[in-house]
């Protein structure tokens, strides 16, 4: 197999790992290789996810899709968690496959790539913590929201998740190389930036920095305009960085806080380390520091011994804390994590069942909150081109996609005001200027009125 000069990167699951797939095209790019769409492209890096469900038998059928008519196939990559839980299982179920590459080890690609095009099969799931960002070019221009991953891994072993053994143990990245990174981006382009870990609200430096500090250093950067920060365990929800969300003018009114289950039970089985009550206490505080603040959740439905109460528990506890956005999924046992081979397994179409009736509740709490925000002036971030002549679709501070008609360009914030809302994006019109609106539009979301209905 030759040298390939082009590449595509196709990356599934989360935000983290569109980061590492932003990181290894950029890699790739720096070492002379142009991106293409993927039927064309002589290197297909396929980034993928193994959170939920039958994740390695879906990446076998995406390498069989990648033959060509010819019976040929592209040089292929297998990276991500699959790659990190699988290694030379991989290769050897689909010989098709050239190169393995854990989520630790991507900064090694470029050998990997060298030692395929002469003919060796190529392996590396070394987990180094955090080897990986010095050896990762600088950030190449891109769109205005960019993501900035601060934080990998995971110490806190829930018993549904394979996050702890597929990216290893809790690591942060330290000030100095997240503030560069930032930097960079800003000057590339970025008016958001969206810090990522696994537990990002765990960063903490050797000093002892925790994240609020970094948001408030961020908070200074000239050019940035919005700071978010995902993903986030209720029991590392610091006073500090509680407060930050009341004090920080750019930090945006969202917080994704995953909860689970509503029943204390089951989070037990989970290994949650919290309960119910501790995380509504959280949540009624982040409320008292920001009261306009838009809250997001995941959800597992039929987890081991979830019995029919303990699921109401669940729909309970989405009614009490009223929620802008949240995801829920069905428990998919993961090869090797403790739940798996737990007694009580629910069986799929009871599984079925209550995440319909879940995701019922859930669209009806966004599409009202959505509702909510009608009326409103706040500023949008332009992020790209809507389908109509002259529309363009931006952000709300609460990670709304809105359309307008404007010709403010990618990547101005603009003040709008909110005249409709369905289930998924809003729709906004530019109101004439009033003097007091025009000084608060810039990067402040300032504080807005609680929304009606949140619980708090
Ligand atoms: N089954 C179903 N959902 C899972 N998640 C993590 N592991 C599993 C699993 N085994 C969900 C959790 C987590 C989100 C990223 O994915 O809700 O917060
Ligand atoms: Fe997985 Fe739990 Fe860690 Fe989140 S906190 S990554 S769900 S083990």
């Amino acid at each position: 197999m030759t040298a390939p000069r082009t590449f595509h990167v196709k990356s599934y699951g989360c935000q983290m790992n569109v980061y590492d797939g932003e990181r290894m095209a950029e890699l790739l790019q720096a070492g002379g290789l142009a991106p293409q769409e993927a039927g064309d492209a002589d290197l297909v890096v396929l980034n993928t996810c193994h959170i939920r469900e039958r994740a390695a038998e879906k990446v076998y059928s995406e390498i069989g899709r990648l033959r060509r008519e010819d019976g040929s196939s592209p040089m292929i990559a297998v990276a991500g968690c699959v790659a990190q839980a699988e290694g030379a299982e991989i290769p050897r179920r689909a010989p098709a496959v050239d190169i393995v590459v854990g989520p630790q080890a991507y900064h090694r690609l470029p050998d990997l790539v060298a030692a395929a095009g002469e003919g060796r099969r190529a392996l590396d799931t070394d987990m180094p913590p955090l080897s990986k960002f010095a050896a990762l070019p600088a950030r190449r221009k891109q769109g205005p929201s960019a993501f900035l991953t601060v934080q990998e891994g995971c110490d806190k072993f829930c018993t549904y998740c394979v996050v702890p053994y597929t990216r290893g143990a809790e690591v942060s990245r330290p000030w100095a190389a997240v503030m560069d990174e930032a930097r960079a981006l800003i000057d590339a382009g970025a008016k958001e930036i969206t810090l990522l870990g696994q537990n990002v609200n765990a960063w903490r430096d050797d000093d002892g920095r925790g994240l609020e500090q970094l948001i408030v250093a961020l908070d200074r950067l000239p050019g940035l305009a919005r700071i978010r920060y995902t993903t986030s365990h209720p029991n590392d929800m610091t006073e500090g960085l509680i407060r930050a969300h009341g004090e920080v003018e750019k930090l945006m009114p969202y917080l994704h806080l995953p909860v689970q289950s509503g029943s204390d039970r089951v989070l037990r089985a989970m290994n949650r380390s919290h309960g119910v009550e501790s995380y509504l206490r959280v949540l009624e505080r982040v409320r008292e520091a920001r009261r306009d603040i838009a809250i997001s959740g995941d959800f597992i439905v039929g987890f081991p011994g979830e019995t029919e109460e303990a699921f109401e528990a669940t729909l309970e506890i989405v009614r009490a804390v009223n929620y802008a956005q949240a995801y829920s999924f069905k428990y998919s046992p993961r090869p090797g994590t403790p739940a798996a081979t737990m007694e009580g397994q629910v069986p799929p179409p009871v599984q079925d069942e209550r995440l319909q009736r879940l995701q019922a509740l859930i669209n009806a709490q966004q599409l009202a909150f959505n509702r909510a925000t009608v009326g409103r002036r706040t500023s949008i971030l332009i992020e790209r081109q809507g389908k109509k002549a002259g529309q363009k679709i931006g952000k709300s501070p609460w990670l709304q996609s809105v359309h307008a008609i404007t010709d403010a360009d990618i990547g101005s914030l603009v003040e709008v005001e909110i005249v409709e809302a369905g289930p998924n994006s809003l729709s906004a019109t530019l109101p004439a200027p009033r003097a007091e609106s025009r000084r608060s539009a810039g990067a402040r979301a300032s504080q807005m009125p609680a929304f009606a209905g949140a619980a708090s």
